[in-house]
């Protein structure tokens, strides 16, 4: 195979920032209380066991095994309340009270795989086991193999399947029955001349980004997960596929980035070692598919029914940004979720002005003096830099005791934190300059401080310029929850149309990956500032980098509901079941509140609960993605440098054809008839197709009615586009098209421009 020379791959996140949450009542006396069932009048005695089995999860997230828990439990209440009594140490029973309604890792509640901190037998995470006895591999910068989301007490045996993984040099990363596999891949990172002591020969994370990717997908439930700044703001960690067994492949070097030969090598050494799902939040530029490492070791593992999941990147929101656009492959674009974590200022005059950050309480409950930067300016700095709290522009003994107040730009923001603190100061306004407007980020301040928008700036700034006297107060962090609207595209987010095959949309979903909680290397300090030596085990970052594992953790549990399915299939279900609209029934929104399209979704925002009973589903196999390559004009030889074995094009192979979820004709003239063809994977049915037309394009669909009388049974169906009128189109239109049986909509985005 010919690959292009080794070329550095980043990794996909933003910046990072923290949080957590409170959960729910409790009773003294050991009942645990969960709120209330909403069964239907006729309740199955399948539901009431699925009730009792989570009772026995969740009590045993906290005591260490299910067995445990239910040994412990000598009443659960399942019919209408929920909740269960047990026999507890009062230990245990304290950690229960004290964590219990947390929905720290929020995420998980707001793509409703629980609710106020309790698993509903609906709930795919009740359905799926919870992903036990998947394994899950994560491409990336390695692991903090002591993190508790990697404990595995109450873990049985490592599944048989698992016959060639392992800890590569396990005295410094030991692997245990939930982590199972270490091995690191520098061969890459060394030939380009990066120097490596042999200390460095391990897994282990320096970087942080591996243990939060990794612990997304399939890190377990961590009661009392803290973060920096924000103690009191304490929940329970989680990862998607909770009860999964995970595996790092470390092929990410702090400071040099991804290498595409360690990459190769990566995907290579799962595929062997034999895992259900490769989570990888790693991208580089787009180039061709066969000269794309990530396209290659992706098509390599779908061959063998291992479905990879990739973050589309963060260049976002230039247009055709997106990265690793293969079709074989599921690309995760970034949305937000419904928490915010405020700080909110007060000012002596009475205003109250809501910022973010992760901040500590002030140390005394009053009104502090402000002061701007300017008016602490050093007699031998610029009113410039003073005014951005670069280091040593500051008099100490103007700002000591004293709130100061900093514009942002030039400096990193957590710079200007620190210049504060070193100067003595109580706290740290930080305002946006005009350029950041509305852009606020939680980071992890040396000092109480809160993070401010524009306009917000401009009354302190006024406000201090009024009175001799000027007064005000930070206070703590706060987290909040229902935040409207949301989700709402990150800005950061990468979109299409897609560079390479623009007939194929790309991302194709979108999951939560901002301000997200999970674990955190201890191997690295918070800001990367010289004099930062605090560490934190959970921290929040943002990025695709944190929605893609995400979407990776969904997958495993639905590989576990459903083995038979190939990775097409799976990508269909999540794709047909996802939602386009946010928590107020609106169009979901971009970074700048302007409505969203499918090039920054896709599909939508995954729904985890409908995708594993999608109904139907457009399946595709190995053979369909060579016909791909072929209908993108690769000949024999080329289609071969992929595959890895001999193939014969098929003398017509189109692209519209490919039986993708979704539909994209980019140079439209006149008209087009596309096909496709659906498989059930549901009960019997008759499905009805319903259309919402691009502006300017009739669309008809033959046949409009499909039955299906069996599991597997196909059937297939055409599409005929056509524009209204002469220059109809001219930029993209989107529609969609449902085909319903009253239960399921099996839903595809249509996205249409003239040729
Ligand atoms: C969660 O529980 C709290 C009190 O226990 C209740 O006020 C709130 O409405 C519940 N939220 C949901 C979404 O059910
Ligand atoms: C294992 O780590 C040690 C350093 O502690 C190193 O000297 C050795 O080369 C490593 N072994 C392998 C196989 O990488
Ligand atoms: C800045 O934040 C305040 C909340 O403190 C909000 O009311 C205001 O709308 C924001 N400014 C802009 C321009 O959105
Ligand atoms: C001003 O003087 C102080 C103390 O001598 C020094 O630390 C600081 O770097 C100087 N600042 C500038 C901008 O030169
Ligand atoms: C506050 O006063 C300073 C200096 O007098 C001036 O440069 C600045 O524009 C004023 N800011 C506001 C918001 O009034
Ligand atoms: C913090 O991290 C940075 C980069 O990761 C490192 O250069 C620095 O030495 C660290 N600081 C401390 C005090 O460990
Ligand atoms: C971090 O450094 C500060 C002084 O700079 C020191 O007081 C503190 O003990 C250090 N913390 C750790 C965990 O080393
Ligand atoms: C396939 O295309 C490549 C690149 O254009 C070319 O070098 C090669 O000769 C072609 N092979 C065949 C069998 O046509």
């Amino acid at each position: 195979m010919q690959l292009s020379k080794s070329v550095l791959l980043f990794l996909f996140f933003t910046h990072f920032c923290l949080f957590q949450t409170p959960a729910f009542a409790i009773k003294k006396s050991y009942i645990v209380y969960l709120g209330s069932h909403s069964h239907a009048p006729q309740v199955s005695e399948a539901d009431l066991q699925a009730v009792t089995r989570s009772h026995h999860e969740f009590l045993g997230s906290f005591i260490g095994s299910t067995e445990k828990a239910r040994d412990a439990i000598f009443y659960s209440y399942k019919y209408h309340i929920n909740g269960f009594a047990a026999h507890l140490e009062e230990e245990e029973a304290a950690q229960i009270a004290k964590h219990s309604k947390l929905h720290t890792t929020h995420s998980w509640e707001f793509m409703l795989l629980e609710k106020n901190g309790t698993v509903h037998p609906s709930s795919l995470w009740t359905k799926a086991g919870f992903g036990e006895d998947i394994i899950i591999a994560n491409l990336d910068s390695g692991v903090w193999p002591e993190s508790k989301s990697f404990s595995d007490e109450g873990y049985g045996p490592v599944p048989s399947s698992w016959v060639k993984g392992k800890c590569q040099n396990d005295t410094l990363v030991p692997c245990n029955r939930k982590l199972i596999g270490a091995q690191f891949f520098k061969e890459g990172y060394e030939a380009d001349g990066n120097e490596l002591d042999p200390s460095f020969y391990t897994a282990r994370d320096y970087e942080g980004h591996g243990s939060h990717t990794l612990s997304t997908v399939g890190g377990n439930f961590v009661p009392g997960a803290s973060l920096h700044n924000a103690e009191a703001i304490s929940g329970t960690a989680k990862g998607g596929s909770p009860k999964a067994r995970v595996a790092a492949y470390k092929v990410c070097w702090p400071g040099a980035g991804c290498y595409n030969a360690d990459i190769l090598a990566g995907f290579e050494a799962a595929i062997r070692d034999g895992v259900d799902v490769i989570s990888l939040s790693i991208g580089g530029e787009v180039q061709d598919y066969n000269h794309d490492v990530i396209a290659i070791g992706a098509f390599h593992a779908i061959q063998k029914g291992i479905v990879v999941v990739c973050s589309a990147g963060n260049d976002g929101p230039t247009p055709s940004s997106v990265t690793n656009i293969a079709p074989w492959i599921i690309t995760v674009g970034a949305s937000t979720i419904d928490r915010q974590f405020q700080t909110w200022v007060e000012l002596g005059n009475g205003r109250r002005l809501k910022g973010e950050s992760f901040t500590k309480e002030m140390p005394e409950s009053r009104l502090y003096p402000l002061i701007s930067g300017v008016q602490a300016r050093a007699s031998n700095a610029s009113a410039k830099d003073a005014e951005l709290c670069k280091p040593g522009s500051l008099d100490h003994e103007k700002v000591g005791g004293k709130i100061l107040v900093c514009l942002r730009g030039e400096n990193a923001r957590v710079d200007k934190g620190l210049q504060a603190f070193l100067a003595g100061a109580a706290g740290m306004i930080l305002c946006n300059d005009k350029q950041n407007g509305n852009g606020l980020v939680l980071d992890f301040h040396f000092l109480p401080a809160s993070h401010i928008n524009y306009t917000d700036g401009l009354t302190v700034f006024s406000y201090i310029n009024s009175t001799n006297n000027p007064v005000g107060y930070i206070t703590p962090t706060e987290q909040v929850i229902g935040v409207t609207p949301a989700p709402v595209m990150a800005s950061f987010s990468s979109v299409g149309p897609n560079p390479l095959t623009p007939e194929i949309l790309k991302p194709d979903i979108t999951a939560p990956g901002v301000n997200i909680i999970a674990a955190f290397s201890l191997g690295k300090n918070l800001t990367g500032l010289d004099n930062d030596n605090r560490t934190t085990p959970y921290i929040t970052m943002s990025g695709t980098s944190m929605s893609c594992p995400h979407v990776s953790g969904v997958v495993g549990l639905l590989k576990s509901l459903h083995p038979g399915w190939s990775p097409a299939a799976i990508r269909s279900a999540i794709s047909t079941t996802a939602r386009t609209r946010d928590n107020t029934d609106n169009p979901m929104l971009d970074g700048s509140f302007e409505k969203a399209t499918p090039f920054s979704y896709g599909s939508g925002h995954i729904r985890p609960n409908r995708a594993m009973d999608p109904g139907l589903v457009y399946d595709l196999s190995v053979n369909d993605y060579l016909d791909f390559l072929c209908a993108n004009g690769y000949n024999d030889t080329m289609v071969e440098q992929i595959s890895q074995s001999p193939y014969n094009c098929p003398k017509s192979a189109s692209l519209l054809d490919f039986n993708y979820p979704s539909i994209t004709v980019p140079a439209l003239s006149g008209s087009v008839t596309l096909s496709r063809k659906l498989k059930n994977v549901g009960s019997p049915g008759k499905y009805v197709v319903h259309i919402r037309e691009p502006y300017g394009i009739s669309v008809s669909v033959k046949p409009r009615i499909l039955k299906f009388e069996k599991i597997g049974e196909e059937k297939s169906f055409k599409i005929t586009l056509k524009a209204k009128w002469k220059g109809a189109a001219k930029n993209y239109e989107f529609g969609s098209l449902t085909w319903t049986d009253g239960f399921h909509n099996v839903r595809s985005p249509i996205v249409v421009a003239a040729a």
